[in-house]
C-alpha cells in the first residue's frame, strides 16, 4: 500500500463518516488509538494481530508522517492513519457502535488550569468514546501524570464500568513515552473501561 492509501484526509473527505468494511475490505473489530506518536503501539499490534483493523489518530503532521512512512516501509495492509484533532475525527468519522477497543496512552496532560479543557479525557470525548465502542467494547487510558489522572479517572468512572490498575515491571512498554517514563523509574497510572 503507498502511503497516500494509508492516510484518510478529513479536509478532502470532508469529515464524512467512515466505511470500515469498505476502508479495509473485510469487516475484522477495529481498534483506535488516540495521539499514536511515533506509532509503536500501532506498528506492534498490526503485526502482532492481523486479525484486527487499525486507526490511529495523530493531530500532529510531524508525526502522522512519520508513522505512515514506517508502514509503508512494513507493507502494513490493516491500518489507517488521520492527522486531526481526535474529538473531530470521533465525533464526525467514526460511525456508532464500530469499535472494539480505543487506547488512549500518554496524552498531552496540559497542566496549566486554563489549558486543561483541552485535555483528551473529558466528558464529551468520554461520550463520543462511549456512543463509537460495540456493546462489550473496552477502553484504555494511560499516563504518567498523577494529576491528569486523579481527575480524568472519575470522569471514567462516572460514565463506564472500569478498572484501575498499575503496570508491573513484568509488563512491556507499550509506547515510545511508557518505555522511556519506565526507565526513569516513574510510576505510572492506568485505567481501563468498558461499554456494556
Ligand atoms: C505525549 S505524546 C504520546 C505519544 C504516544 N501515545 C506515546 O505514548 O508514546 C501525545 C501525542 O498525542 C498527540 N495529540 C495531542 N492531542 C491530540 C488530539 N487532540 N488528537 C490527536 N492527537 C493528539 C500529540 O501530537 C502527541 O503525538
Amino acid at each position: 500500500m503507498s502511503e497516500l492509501q494509508i492516510a484518510i484526509n478529513p479536509r478532502e473527505t470532508a469529515f464524512e463518516r467512515l466505511d470500515f468494511a469498505e476502508l479495509f475490505g473485510n469487516t475484522n473489530p477495529v481498534v483506535v488509538e488516540i495521539g499514536s506518536g511515533k506509532g509503536r503501539f500501532l506498528i506492534a499490534t498490526a503485526l502482532e494481530r492481523p486479525e484486527v483493523n487499525l486507526v490511529g489518530i495523530e493531530k500532529s503532521l510531524h508525526y502522522h508522517r512519520v508513522i505512515r512512512e514506517r508502514i509503508a516501509k512494513r507493507h502494513l495492509t490493516n491500518v489507517r492513519l488521520i492527522n486531526h484533532d481526535a474529538f473531530l475525527v470521533l465525533q464526525r468519522m467514526i460511525p456508532d457502535a464500530s469499535v472494539s477497543e480505543v487506547h488512549i496512552y500518554f496524552p498531552d496532560p496540559w497542566p496549566r488550569k486554563r489549558e486543561q479543557k483541552r485535555r483528551i479525557i473529558r466528558t464529551e470525548v468520554l461520550a463520543e468514546i462511549r456512543r463509537v465502542l460495540v456493546d462489550g467494547g473496552s477502553a484504555i487510558y494511560v499516563t504518567d501524570h498523577a494529576e491528569y489522572f486523579e481527575s480524568a479517572a472519575p470522569l471514567v468512572e462516572a460514565m463506564f464500568p472500569s478498572e484501575r490498575r498499575v503496570p508491573t515491571a513484568d509488563d512491556p512498554p507499550r509506547t515510545n513515552y511508557e518505555a522511556k517514563y519506565r526507565e526513569e523509574g516513574r510510576p505510572i497510572y492506568e485505567i481501563r473501561f468498558w461499554k456494556r
